[in-house]
């Protein structure tokens, strides 16, 4: 027996497809964009460290800077309300103070259970190999990614994930340290002026290993 909810999640994640055009007289407040982010922050990560960071690049100038760099998907990104570039931070555990004092400060953690689990942070993330670092930033970040296409559909808009873009140069192009931010995907946002089409899927037996 399904819940009202899980069927709303089923309709959501079924009826997601990837838009690659836009209507282009559509512009999403800015209001309406941060909430946004802030449901799809609801993604857990390693450590509860959020490792996840967002260019909104919704202006003109802002539009016309990405476009050199975004490859073949250039309709997406002339057509878009806004186009969502997700970066993983590889310094995220410098925010780990704030919050973990938070979680105590709101009653969520006891603080004992802080100062252990900050002792661990400490001792683990700033030692770890550029690579690994690299590889739990990203992870956690792309479930950030998949939350927002989720919670993006939920208010009515479409979206593609794109990982053809020039990484470095699109990190630098908003001012930003490449050596820090590591690129994830983008994700174009708006109202679709398009259907998007059905696309195929491994089947269970093909993806699972039972033992
Ligand atoms: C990480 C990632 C990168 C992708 N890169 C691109 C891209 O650069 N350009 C594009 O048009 N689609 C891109 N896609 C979209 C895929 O082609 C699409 O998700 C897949 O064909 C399944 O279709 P659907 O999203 O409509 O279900 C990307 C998807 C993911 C998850």
């Amino acid at each position: 027996m399904q819940t009202t909810e899980q069927n709303q999640l089923r309709d959501l994640m079924t009826s997601r497809h990837s838009i690659r055009k836009y209507r282009t007289d559509h512009k999403i407040s800015r209001e309406e964009l941060t909430r946004m982010i802030k449901e799809a922050s609801s993604a857990p990560s390693s450590g509860n460290l959020q490792p996840w960071r967002v260019v909104v690049v919704d202006s003109e100038e802002g539009k016309a800077k990405l476009r050199p760099l975004v490859m073949f998907n250039t309709l997406q990104n002339d057509t878009s309300s806004a186009m969502i570039l997700i970066l993983a931070d590889t310094q995220h555990y410098k925010q780990s103070d704030y919050i973990f004092n938070k979680a105590v400060d709101e009653g969520k953690m006891p603080a004992d259970v802080r100062d252990r689990q900050l002792e661990l942070i400490n001792a683990h993330y700033p030692q770890l190999p550029a690579s690994k670092l690299n590889e739990i930033v990203k992870i956690d970040s792309a479930l950030f990614a998949m939350q927002f296409m989720l919670i993006a559909k939920s208010y009515g808009y479409d979206t593609s994930p794109m990982g053809g873009f020039e990484e470095e140069r699109v990190v630098e192009a908003f001012d930003l340290d490449p050596e820090q931010y590591s690129p994830v995907m983008i994700l174009a946002l708006g109202k679709a002026d398009e259907a998007g089409y059905e696309s195929v899927r491994l089947t269970p037996e093909q993806i699972t290993f039972w033992h």
